[in-house]
């Protein structure tokens, strides 16, 4: 018998300020009913100069190491850390989680990139794993930072969040399906060169990249065994701005009408709601998503099958499946994820000019930034080119 494999807990966390799309409109002096609706976000997570990739993906990690037993920490082999806003191109992001959350050194720690792709590939890649060594767990950790230039049209689409994954088998929230489809290209989508802080887009041709490649990719998991779209009860988008997911919702309703025919985008909208409220996460996004629809759906979930888009520029993507545990709601923190929501301050838009376009990387004087947060660690330093990390709580 085939072992299960999957999601056995996940974890989220943002920054703690953000700004209201409605302030960016008016600063652009634009209808914000294109921000709000046309685009379809209404806050965008904002990190201070002491937040990093590193602070908040090791928040996400820690809440998870935080729900386990000793022995359980000992069973983790790998700890896969996927990013495209890394703080160092040589040292892995993963490398610097070992020193900082409550994990032992008796494990392979590393990043992989690609785009918004990194946490699937690193969730796919750590299901194999399991699958190979069903007493071992990997730790999944995904984090960003989307950051555009000011006053272009992917600034209303920024964010930041991570999400950390436990991969185990048999386990409690999703076990993932091994039928996958995969679909990867040369394209120039979307790409962020060395020396740039920002990311460089061609938004138009972005949008066409990920939805033919997500056609590619559904095609590629029919053709390797996958379930067609009428026996997945729920699907769930990579969502860069959640317009976005209602668009792949479109595209495939048009493409594959009959299978389509009772689905309805409202529904879906429930994966949608964190999205919403913290921006495009890039290779945390996905999965954000499929916390807002565990969170958020009223019905029990149980037994009920999620159909998965992943895309990552430049182009990869992934169509895959997963059926949902009956021990899901005990796993997750529905209270503790909302709270994490609501408890956030919101920013002035000069405020959020200076954290986002004028202050970089913390530097020489010891600030602290967000003195009540409710974070257990911050970037406190960056001393002759060693950042230097704080445990706070
Ligand atoms: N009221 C309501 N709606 C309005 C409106 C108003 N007053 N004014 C405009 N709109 C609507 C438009 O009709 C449009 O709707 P549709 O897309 O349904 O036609 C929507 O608002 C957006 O308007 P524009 O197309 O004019 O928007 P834009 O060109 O200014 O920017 C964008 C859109 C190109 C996607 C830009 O946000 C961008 O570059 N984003 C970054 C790239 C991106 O996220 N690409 C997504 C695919 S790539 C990917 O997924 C990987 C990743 O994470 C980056």
């Amino acid at each position: 018998k085939a072992i299960k494999v999957g999601i056995n807990r996940i974890e989220f966390s943002t920054t703690e300020n953000y700004l209201t799309l409605e302030k960016l409109a008016e600063a652009h002096q634009i209808d914000p009913a294109k921000y709000l609706y046309g685009i379809g976000q209404s806050k965008m997570a904002v990190p201070t100069p002491d937040e990093d990739t590193i602070s908040i993906a090791a928040n996400a990690a820690q809440d998870v190491l935080n729900t386990m037993t000793p022995e359980e920490v000992n069973t983790i082999s790998t700890l896969i850390f996927a990013t495209e806003t890394g703080v160092d191109q040589s040292k892995s992001g993963a490398a610097y989680l070992m020193g900082l959350i409550d994990i032992h050194p008796n494990c392979r720690a590393f990043e992989v990139k690609q785009a918004c792709y990194g946490g699937t590939a690193g969730l796919q890649m750590a299901c194999d794993m399991v699958r190979a060594r069903p007493d071992e767990s990997v730790l999944v950790v995904a984090c960003d930072i989307a950051r555009y230039q000011q006053n272009t049209p992917g600034e209303c689409t920024q964010g930041a969040g991570a999400v950390a994954m436990l991969i185990t088998a048999d386990p409690d929230i999703i076990e993932i399906d091994a039928e996958r489809g995969c679909y990867s290209a040369d394209i120039m989508d979307f790409w962020r060169p060395n020396q740039f802080k920002h990311a460089l887009v061609d938004g138009e041709l972005s949008k066409d990249a990920y939805l033919n490649v997500m056609t590619s990719s559904y095609q590629g998991y029919l053709v390797n065994g996958g379930k067609p779209l009428d026996q997945l009860e729920w699907l769930c988008f990579h969502q860069p701005f959640t317009k976005m997911a209602k668009k792949a919702f479109e595209h495939l309703s048009a493409q594959y009408p009959e299978q389509m025919a009772d689905k309805t985008d409202a529904a879906y909208s429930i994966s949608q709601q964190y999205g919403r409220e913290i921006g495009n996460t890039y290779t945390a996004s996905l999965y954000i998503g499929l916390l807002s629809l565990l969170d958020n759906a009223e019905q029990d979930l149980t037994g009920q099958t999620i159909g998965f888009f992943s895309y990552g520029s430049g182009a990869v993507g992934e169509f895959f499946s997963g059926t949902v545990n009956k021990n899901y709601r005990h796993a997750i923190n529905t209270l503790a994820n909302q709270q994490k929501l609501a408890a956030r301050t919101a920013l002035s838009y000069d405020t959020y000019c200076q954290y986002m376009y004028q202050l970089r990387d913390y530097d020489q004087a010891n600030i602290r930034y967000n003195p009540t947060s409710g974070s257990n660690f911050r970037l406190a330093a960056i001393h002759d080119n060693k950042r230097v990390y704080e445990r706070v709580l």
